[in-house]
């Protein structure tokens, strides 16, 4: 099964782990799951340096994470779909999943109730292509730490400094990290990606699914291997160091910091899709 040796970065997270109800696609996650996954060469954010970071919260009793997402909207935070998929069972979301925002603490700042949700109807798990959902939220009053985050729709192409923050993994079988962490990365042009992506699954011996360059944008940190994969977490935004502008969301990976490029959803395919659902 070609899809079994996809690792979505999601795998990675000790939260995505212990879902009460993973989806039957989930399998993916718990195989060739790369427990040495670590943020490498990434770096404690700054308090308050990254306004528009929610993190996904879920459990009655005890909360755990699962993902990142950010805030566009007063009532809307963009994730990926297969954030939402997770967290989704018998029609409807768990009546736990909550946003905390306002702080580098996962489980610090404000629990915004979820509301509801919007993943975009192509999502495919398999290939993990249009892997964008939205979700709305009660009301989020903003603040000097609560900020909403500006989407450019441009497309991105090579050589651009991008930035992502997340809570992903930053030791070997280490918890995830309580205080949020940042990488910054160079986005790769499409056929360079494609290049890169084909040469570390050879030698990494993954089979990844087909990369569609018009959809998916891909980031490497300059220094390769040893450096910088899984510097964030599923769902969480990547924007651009000049202008503070999202560009993408975290979607998948090959195990982390091994050299391979990461994928993100890339924004500019989903305009309409996600101004249609503005609110
Ligand atoms: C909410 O998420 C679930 C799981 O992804 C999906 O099946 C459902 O269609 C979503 N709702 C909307 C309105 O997109």
């Amino acid at each position: 099964m070609t899809n079994k040796t996809v690792i979505v970065l999601c795998a990675i997270i000790l939260g995505c782990l212990a879902l009460p109800t993973p989806e039957e696609d989930m399998s993916i996650f718990f195989e060739n799951v790369d427990r040495n996954a670590r943020i490498v060469g990434g770096s404690e954010a700054a308090d308050g340096a990254h306004p528009h970071m929610a993190a996904l919260t879920s459990g009655v009793f005890f909360r755990s994470f699962s993902c990142g997402g950010s805030i566009i909207r007063p009532s809307m935070v963009a994730t990926a779909a297969h954030c939402i998929v997770a967290h989704f069972s018998g029609g409807s979301l768990s009546s736990s999943l909550m946003v905390n925002i306002g702080s580098n603490n996962w489980n610090g700042g404000q629990a915004v109730r979820v509301i509801g949700n919007a993943t975009h109807a192509e999502y495919n798990s398999q290939t993990i292509k249009h892997d964008i959902g939205l979700l709305y939220t009660e009301t989020i009053t903003f603040s000097e730490i609560i900020k909403p985050i500006a989407i450019s729709y441009e497309y991105v192409d090579g050589a651009v400094s991008v930035k992502a923050a997340g809570w992903g993994r930053v030791s070997t079988n280490g918890a995830i990290p309580a205080r949020l962490r940042e990488l910054t990365v160079s986005t790769l042009g499409a056929q360079q990606c494609q290049d890169e992506m084909a040469r570390s699954a050879a030698q990494l011996g993954f089979r990844p699914p087909p990369l569609d360059m018009d959809i998916e944008l891909c980031t490497m940190h300059e220094n390769g291997a040893g450096f910088g994969m899984c510097r964030g977490d599923s769902g969480s935004a990547l924007y651009r160091v000049d202008t503070g502008e999202q560009v993408g969301l975290v979607s998948w990976g090959l195990p982390c910091a091994r050299g391979a490029p990461d994928m993100f959803v890339r924004l500019s395919a989903y305009q309409e899709w996600v101004e249609e659902r503005l609110r």
